[in-house]
């Protein structure tokens, strides 16, 4: 599918082809049918979202001095989930169908005279609330005491562990707790790919202040921060856009909150929150504990309650969202036949891109030539994400385009005369003849 105004530049079916086809995602336990909401990155999906993993965290807490990391449990104690709030109110609204016996989230329903499986009239029960929290049970006992949920965000293990690493790692407000880990949603409607899932990683800092009149601005600082990072990825800013929630769209302790949502080819899509959330969340826990989560400054020989501000994202959601960005199908022309081919590139930035330099040699029945390529790709190994690959020429530079590499290195005849090799760039498919030993530095200053 090519792009044309107002047009998705490429269709979810492309998408989903292209991840299984070249091992970015499959779905779970697909030999027994998969399980509906749940998918597995095959090599190359599991380097690219670890990749944009990295490219957060490098941002939010290694090139920082006043953000800390942090790897909270999966399982917390129950009572984490009603001071939070999410035993009692985080429903969806449900109704199902007496006939058909097929379920649905009422919101999604135009209206609940008439199912819109069955088609039958008056067959929808009234709405109930259904808890999007997973269950599980510890030890061996099934009963109520056993009752555990699987988190549904990584936050709150931040907050609970307040003090215990303010007063270890010697941080006071202003300064910030990050997290990247698994969380779980029992979603009523899973789907497109990724997107909707009831198993996802998110990446979330929890951002501590004083309340000295600085919140919101820090909050601003940290749209913004937000906004560089995935311009600095190179997400098309035509296709993101940062949505502020009115008064009646935030929760009524928040003071300010942004969706950060991205043009998928079914429409808009929440990729992150981000939010000035109050004192709320360390008051709910300081009632319901008992426990003290207010900090003492020393300088003002008194205690208070930091503000919050929080980023929240989903990684599956961002690892979609750079795939689904850097997709571009074009036609090109061969410069020497002038033949007309097409062909489909990721267009990735070289921080996220899985392999980062295809290294091959012209004919695999030349051993010279084999033997070559294998070296310098063992050679360059260290120091970018390589892989070495043999066959016919056009199918090798086809495929390093579909999964996005963004240099290919040949070894040809001339290679074994003079040491040098070419260097083709995904983008503009220019090919660079350079001594292979000044492979290294042209490669660095590139990627
Ligand atoms: N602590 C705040 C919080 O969890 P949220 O808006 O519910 O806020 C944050 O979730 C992000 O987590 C979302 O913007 C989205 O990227 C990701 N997320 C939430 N539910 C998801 C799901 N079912 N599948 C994939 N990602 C999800």
């Amino acid at each position: 599918m090519t792009s044309t105004q107002g047009q998705p530049h490429v269709t979810m079916d492309e998408i989903t082809a292209l991840a299984k086809r070249r091992g970015f995602i499959f779905q779970s336990s697909e030999i027994y049918g998969g399980i509906g909401g749940f998918f597995d990155y095959g090599p190359l999906g599991a380097i690219l979202k670890r990749n944009v993993k990295d490219a957060w965290w490098r941002e939010i807490v290694e090139l920082r001095d006043d953000v800390v990391g942090f790897d909270s449990a999966i399982i917390m104690h129950p009572n984490t989930w009603v001071a939070s709030g999410h035993v009692a109110q985080f429903h969806d609204r449900l109704v199902d169908c007496k006939n058909c016996r097929h379920r649905f989230r009422a919101d999604h329903l135009p209206s609940l005279e008439k199912c819109p499986d069955c088609g039958m009239r008056d067959t929808l029960t009234a709405p109930r609330n259904f808890n999007l929290m997973m269950q599980t049970s510890i030890g061996p006992m099934e009963d109520s005491a056993a009752r555990a949920y699987l988190r549904p965000e990584t936050a709150q293990g931040i907050f609970v562990n307040f003090k215990n690493i303010y007063q270890s790692a010697r941080k006071k407000p202003p300064f910030g707790i990050a997290q990247i880990g698994k969380s779980f949603r029992n979603e009523i409607t899973p789907g497109n790919l990724t997107f909707r899932v009831r198993e996802f990683e998110q990446a979330e800092l929890e951002f501590f202040v004083p309340d000295d009149g600085n919140d919101l601005a820090w909050y601003e600082q940290w749209v913004s921060a937000r906004k560089r990072w995935y311009s600095d990825y190179g997400v098309n800013e035509d296709r993101l856009r940062f949505y502020e929630l009115t008064p009646q769209e935030r929760p009524h302790y928040a003071k300010a909150g942004i969706d950060v949502e991205y043009l998928f080819p079914w429409g808009w899509g929440e990729l992150e929150s981000i939010a000035h959330r109050g004192t709320y969340d360390l008051q709910a826990h300081m009632q319901l504990s008992g426990k003290d989560l207010t900090f003492f400054d020393e300088a003002g020989k008194a205690k208070y309650t930091p503000i919050l501000i929080e980023s929240s994202a989903g990684m599956d959601r961002t690892a979609l969202t750079m795939l689904i960005d850097a997709y571009r199908s074009e036609t090109i022309v061969d410069a020497e036949t002038r033949k007309e081919t097409n062909r489909v590139v990721l267009g990735f930035h070289p921080k996220i891109a899985p392999v980062q330099v295809g290294v091959f040699p012209l004919a695999r029945n030349k051993p010279e030539l084999v033997e070559r390529a294998k070296r310098i790709e063992r050679e360059l190994r260290p120091h970018a994400r390589t892989q070495y690959d043999e066959g016919n020429v056009g199918q090798l530079y086809r495929r390093q385009d579909e999964i996005g590499t963004p240099f290919c290195v040949m070894v040809d005849y001339q290679s074994l005369d003079d040491g040098s090799v070419t260097v083709r760039d995904r983008d503009s498919m220019r090919q660079d003849r350079i001594d292979a030993t000044q492979l290294r530095a042209y490669l660095a200053e590139r990627l």
